[in-house]
């Protein structure tokens, strides 16, 4: 079986960092994969450069790969679409602006994916803003469940990871269960208190709520500001936005997702379409929640107690992608988007990648994270 992926936005940064973890097996493991690399046509000529590279590697699991600037050939029984190319904020462009214009790409490759993708198809959102994007993309393919679609908040929760490792002294990888409630955006709430832990030398799971128990000051404040505003830090340092993290999140994302599933014990942050209103959050938006992934599946974990500071900020965030969605809207012309509801998948390709993960699979996965 192989296993056909589509990538959008291949010839930017985030692709080119991409697609070495996808071709290699990192994500899919042994599994055969056909690679679908989609532009605008003035990115073509540089993407068949991409493709020689591509060759020169001689990945093993890599069969195929086709470049275009149609969506309805990239997606054609695509099993999984990464949504990575996008129109990016320009300066002076008012934010409503850049909703409109992603939301015409958005809703031309929602489009698209209702009309050829498989109905199984596994559908992941990287360009911002990520998860209004995702909910055009989502409002427009509606013969896929939506529950085949989530937007990434993943590289969010690695950064908040990373904050709270360097202030604890700790390995980030000893850090388990921060939280990404809502937009990907500087709206969003990076949550270390509700569910966090860390995994301390001796294997014992120790509450973030505990370590933290002089430091809530920070917690409930730099914290949370530095998550929310390290994407500007890279852009800042780097003179470029954030690309071998979001093209590595996104590679976990998917594996988590759709290969290994999560640990027992273990959440990870995925934007998701809320069809269930969880949390009290309003349904009809896609929002970031902690969640548990089984045979290729995401389930919100429920039943968090919410301090009220935390409500507050999941408000904050909500009313953000409330006005997101009013701006797409506009354009889209639904009044009020119209609200989905879940439905399984049924079996084919991408779900049996789930059952089909093997243990020398997790084993390829644990040392490369090493
Ligand atoms: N969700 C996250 O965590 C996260 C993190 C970092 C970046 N991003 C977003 O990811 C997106 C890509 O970032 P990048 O650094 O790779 O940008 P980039 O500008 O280097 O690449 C974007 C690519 O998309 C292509 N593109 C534009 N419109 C397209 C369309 N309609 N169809 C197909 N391709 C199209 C462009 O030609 C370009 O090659 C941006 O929107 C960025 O804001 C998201």
């Amino acid at each position: 079986m192989t296993i056909k992926v589509a990538l959008s936005g291949a010839a930017g940064n985030i692709g080119y960092a991409l697609l070495p973890l996808i071709s290699s097996g990192y994500i899919f493991g042994s599994k055969a994969v056909e690679l679908r690399l989609l532009e605008i046509p003035e990115a073509i000529g540089s993407l068949a450069g991409t493709k020689m590279e591509l060759v020169d590697c001689s990945f093993p699991c890599l069969t195929d790969v086709v470049i275009t600037s149609d969506p309805l050939v990239a997606f054609n029984n695509a099993d999984v679409i990464i949504l990575v190319g996008g129109m990016p904020r320009r300066k002076g462009m008012a934010r409503k602006d850049l909703i409109q214009a992603n939301t015409k790409i958005f809703s031309s490759m929602g489009r698209a994916i209702d009309e050829v993708a498989s109905s199984d198809v596994k559908v992941l959102v990287v360009a911002n803003p990520a998860n209004t994007n995702c909910l055009v993309a989502l409002t427009e393919a509606s013969r896929i469940p939506t529950k085949n679609f989530c937007a990434l908040s993943y590289l969010d929760h690695q950064r908040a990871k990373g904050q709270i490792a360097k202030r604890l002294g700790v390995p980030t990888n000893s850090i388990k269960n921060v939280t990404i409630w809502g937009n990907h955006s500087e709206s969003q709430y990076p949550d270390a208190l509700s569910c966090g832990y860390c995994v301390d030398k001796d294997g014992k799971n120790v509450p973030l709520s505990d370590l933290l128990a002089d430091d809530k000051g920070w917690a409930n404040n730099e914290f949370i500001t530095s998550v929310q505003n390290r994407g500007k830090a890279v852009i800042e340092a780097r003179g470029l936005s954030s690309a071998l993290s979001a093209a590595q999140a996104t590679a976990d994302c998917l594996k988590i997702w759709l290969v290994t599933g999560t640990k027992a014990g273990e959440i990870i942050s995925m934007a998701v379409y809320n069809d269930q209103g969880y949390y009290g959050v309003r349904d009809g938006i896609v929002f970031s929640f902690p969640c548990e992934c089984r045979n290729g599946e995401w389930f919100v974990k429920e039943g968090l107690q919410l301090s009220e500071f935390s409500k507050n900020k999941l408000n904050i965030t909500e009313e953000e992608l409330l006005e997101e969605m009013a701006a797409a809207q506009e354009l889209i012309g639904s009044s009020p988007m119209k609200i989905r509801s879940v439905s399984m998948s049924t079996c084919s390709s991408v779900a049996s990648l789930a059952t089909a993960a093997t243990e020398s699979d997790m084993s390829v996965y644990l040392t490369s994270r090493m």
